[in-house]
């Protein structure tokens, strides 16, 4: 199968990429540096050797570079692994002028899949969008008046938290997106599904925390997991016979769970829609 992972220069994306390239399967990393992409290509095909490995380079955070990347990749991928995120400040804007963990984390994989669906039309694909822990994010529900986390009272009272409660409600935000395209995609072949990887502390998503979340995120890493284990839920979605045909749903080591009830609300899904295409110059309407 021909794989895009999108944050497969570290981390838990790159570990995927191993993954997949040790399986037999050709990995297309998405970077948006050369030379971390070269270098993780590197790591893996030492690890793995004769690894089908290819580079895009795309930073994600600009919808532009979003959208020329859906548009071409070719041939077309049988597998996207939405994978890239960071937690980054709050006053942290792109090139563009949008706040940088909604473009990054939310606006990236909401443009690149509704292209590639557009694209696929009647193929056969899998869409898997890492999120994070369903019970975890429970408490920190999307703001649709408040896209860009401006209102920062809302975000909490200790200020070095507040980018990861933002963070939480982008992840939420590729729960509510995930659900809202397999519900549009339902008559094709394509399917869309969610996961948590699990809290792995050997990766670059902490590297901008200060302060309290600095300590907390130091805290929780007695509870943390391997890379492979944090790999393994999607790594399974992308690959096994098992999650074929299943879309629109939420997993947690590789089992089906309910994520909030503000994540499934229709209402909230459509307004979430809507005010993301808006952002990003795309039609509301899918045909
Ligand atoms: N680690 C955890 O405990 C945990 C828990 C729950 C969920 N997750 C989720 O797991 C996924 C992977 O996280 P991770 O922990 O592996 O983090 P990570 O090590 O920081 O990896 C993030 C990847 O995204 C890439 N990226 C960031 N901004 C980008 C941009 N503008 N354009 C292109 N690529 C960009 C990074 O590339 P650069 O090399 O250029 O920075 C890196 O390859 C994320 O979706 C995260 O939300 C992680």
């Amino acid at each position: 199968m021909r794989v895009v992972v999108t944050g497969a220069t570290g981390g838990i994306g790159e570990r995927i990429s191993r993954r997949l390239a040790e399986s037999g399967h050709s990995v297309i990393m998405v970077g948006r540096s050369a030379e971390r992409i070269d270098r993780a290509r590197g790591r893996i095909a030492e690890a793995v050797p004769g690894a089908d490995l290819a580079g895009e380079v795309s930073d994600l955070s600009l919808t532009a570079e979003v959208r020329a990347l859906a548009e071409r990749l070719e041939p077309l991928p049988d597998v996207v692994i939405n994978n890239a995120a960071v937690i980054a400040p709050l006053d942290a804007v792109t090139g563009e002028g949008r706040q940088l963990m909604l473009a990054t984390n939310h606006l990236a994989p909401y443009v690149l899949l509704r292209i590639l669906a557009q694209r696929l039309g009647d193929r056969p694909a899998r869409f898997v969008i890492v999120g994070a822990h369903p019970g975890g994010l429970r408490r920190t529900p999307v703001d649709l008046d408040d896209l860009e986390f401006r209102n920062r009272r809302t975000l909490g009272p200790v200020p070095s938290f507040r980018p990861f409660v933002a963070y939480g409600r982008t992840k939420n935000m590729n729960a509510m997106f995930g659900y809202a395209l397999a519900a549009r995609l339902a008559d094709t072949m394509i399917t869309v599904n969610g996961g948590h990887p699990g809290i792995v502390d050997q990766t670059g998503l902490g590297r901008n925390c200060i302060g309290l979340l600095r300590l907390f995120t130091t805290m929780i890493n007695p509870f943390a997991q391997s890379l492979d284990e944090g790999s393994d839920t999607p790594f399974w979605l992308a690959t096994a016979p098992e999650p074929a045909g299943q879309t629109g749903r939420y997993y947690l080591r590789r089992q089906a769970v309910p994520t909030a009830p503000h994540t499934t609300d229709p209402a909230r899904l459509y307004r979430l829609w809507d005010e993301s295409a808006a952002l990003v110059g795309l039609p509301a309407d899918v045909s």
